[in-house]
C-alpha cells in the first residue's frame, strides 16, 4: 500500500514578470528576498509587479531562530494577503515559516517550532515560492530547517502549513548563481532524488521522479563551466523539481542525517556535506535495491551508476573543497560528528539500517 500527494500547484515559465500579475491575489503583499535581489537583476519584477512592495531580504544562509524572529515581526505589523518568497532554501524556509506564523497568529519562533504535523493546514497569506537555485526543493515541501548555531542544532518543523501554495519555475532566475552554489545546490538535488530512492517510503511515483532526477544531473552536472549554457540551468531546475516532488513524499534519508553536524560544525555548505556521503551510501544500499540500480543503468545508457557517481563527484570534488579536512575537520571530531549524525526520521528512513561504526567509515572515506 502507498500513497502519493503534493498539494503545491507548479508554474514552469521563461517570463515571471508576466505571470506573476495574474497569480496575485489582491490585498497586501511582502516580498522575501535573498539579499542581493535587485534591479536590473530581479527580472523587472521590483519595477513591475513588485512595485512598493514591502521588501525584507536580510535573511542569511542557515538562518538562526533569530533571524526568522526578525522576519516574522517584520510581516505581523503588515498583516499581508499573500508573500513571494524569492530565493534559495534559507529564504523559502523562512517565508514558510513566516506564512504559519500569521496563519496560527504565532508571534514567537519558539512556538512555532513546537507546532506537530497532525494539526490541519490553518488558512493564512497565499505563500508563493520561486526558487532561485536549482537544489532545495523547499518550495515542494512541508518542513522547514533552523540553524541554532550557538546550540549546536538543527532545529526542524514538519507542518502541512508549510507547503507553498504556488512554486513558480523560471530558468532565468537561475542564470545569476555563481558556480561554487551552482555545485552545491545540484549535489542537494542529487542527495534527494537518490536518498528518495534509498528510502523505506518510497513509492512508484517518487521512483520515477527520483530516477529522472538522477539522469537530468547525470546529464548536466559536468556542463557547469562559466558561462553556464541557458538549457543546463533549466536541466537542472527540472532535477530539482523532480527531486523536490520526490522527496517531498518519502523525506530524506542517511546522508541528509549524516550532513547536519558538518553543516553546523564545520560550516560545510548544505548540499556539499550531503554529496560527502553518496558514494558510501550508494555502496551499501545499491545491493538492497537491484531493480532501481538497474534501471538507472539504462537511463544512463548503460553506465552502472556507481561509476557515474564517482565520475559526478570528482568533477565537483576539483572545482570545490570536497573532503571534511578541507573544511578543518580533525581526526579527533570524527567521533563526535558520528554521534550527532543519528537525526530521528531522516536516519531512520534509510534502506539500510546503519551502525555507529557504518556511519564512521562513511565519514572516514570523506576525510
Ligand atoms: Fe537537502
Amino acid at each position: 500500500m502507498w500513497r502519493y500527494a503534493n498539494p503545491v500547484a507548479i508554474h514552469w515559465t521563461g517570463d515571471v514578470t508576466r505571470l506573476l500579475p495574474g497569480l496575485l491575489p489582491s490585498g497586501k503583499g511582502v516580498l522575501f528576498a535573498y539579499p542581493q535581489f535587485r534591479e536590473p537583476d530581479a527580472a523587472g519584477l521590483l519595477s513591475g509587479p513588485l512595485d512598493g512592495v514591502p521588501v525584507f531580504s536580510g535573511i542569511e544562509n542557515n538562518p538562526t531562530p533569530g533571524q526568522v524572529q526578525q522576519a516574522i515581526d517584520f510581516a505581523f505589523p503588515l498583516r499581508p494577503q499573500w508573500i513571494l518568497a524569492i530565493g534559495g532554501g534559507s529564504v523559502l524556509d523562512t517565508a514558510k515559516l513566516v506564512r504559519l506564523a500569521l496563519a496560527c497568529d504565532c508571534r514567537r519562533i519558539d512556538e512555532l517550532l513546537e507546532l506537530t504535523p497532525r494539526e490541519p493546514r490553518p488558512p493564512g497569506p497565499l505563500l508563493l515560492a520561486i526558487p532561485t537555485t536549482h537544489g532545495t526543493g523547499a518550495e515542494l515541501t512541508m518542513w522547514t530547517t533552523v540553524w541554532d548555531k550557538g546550540g549546536g542544532r538543527k532545529l526542524s518543523l514538519s507542518h502541512p502549513g508549510n507547503y507553498p501554495d504556488i512554486a513558480i519555475y523560471s530558468p532565468a532566475m537561475t542564470y545569476g548563481l555563481p558556480l561554487p552554489v551552482s555545485f552545491a545546490a545540484t549535489l542537494d538535488a542529487l542527495a534527494h532524488a537518490l536518498e528518495a530512492l534509498w528510502n523505506r517510503n518510497a513509492n512508484p511515483v517518487s521512483d520515477e521522479l527520483a530516477s529522472a532526477a538522477v539522469q537530468l544531473i547525470s546529464e548536466n552536472l559536468e556542463r557547469l563551466a562559466d558561462p553556464v549554457p541557458h538549457e543546463v540551468r533549466a536541466s537542472l531546475l527540472q532535477a530539482s523539481m523532480f527531486a523536490g516532488l520526490a522527496f517531498s513524499n518519502t523525506k530524506t534519508a542517511a546522508a541528509h542525517s549524516i550532513s547536519y553536524p558538518l553543516t553546523l560544525r564545520l560550516g560545510v555548505p548544505h548540499g556539499i556535506a550531503c554529496a560527502m556521503s553518496l558514494a558510501e551510501l550508494w555502496r551499501i544500499n545499491a545491493p538492497q535495491m537491484p531493480r532501481k540500480a538497474e534501471r538507472l543503468r539504462r537511463l544512463l545508457g548503460g553506465e552502472d551508476f556507481a561509476d557515474a557517481l564517482k565520475r559526478l563527484l570528482r568533477f565537483a570534488a576539483a572545482r570545490m573543497p570536497f573532503t571534511l579536512a578541507a573544511y578543518g575537520a580533525r581526526p579527533d571530531d570524527l567521533a563526535k560528528l558520528v554521534r550527532e549524525s543519528f537525526t530521528k526520521g531522516r536516519m531512520d528512513n534509510n534502506l539500510v539500517d546503519l551502525s555507529p561504526a557504518d556511519v564512521r567509515a562513511v565519514l572516514e572515506a570523506a576525510f
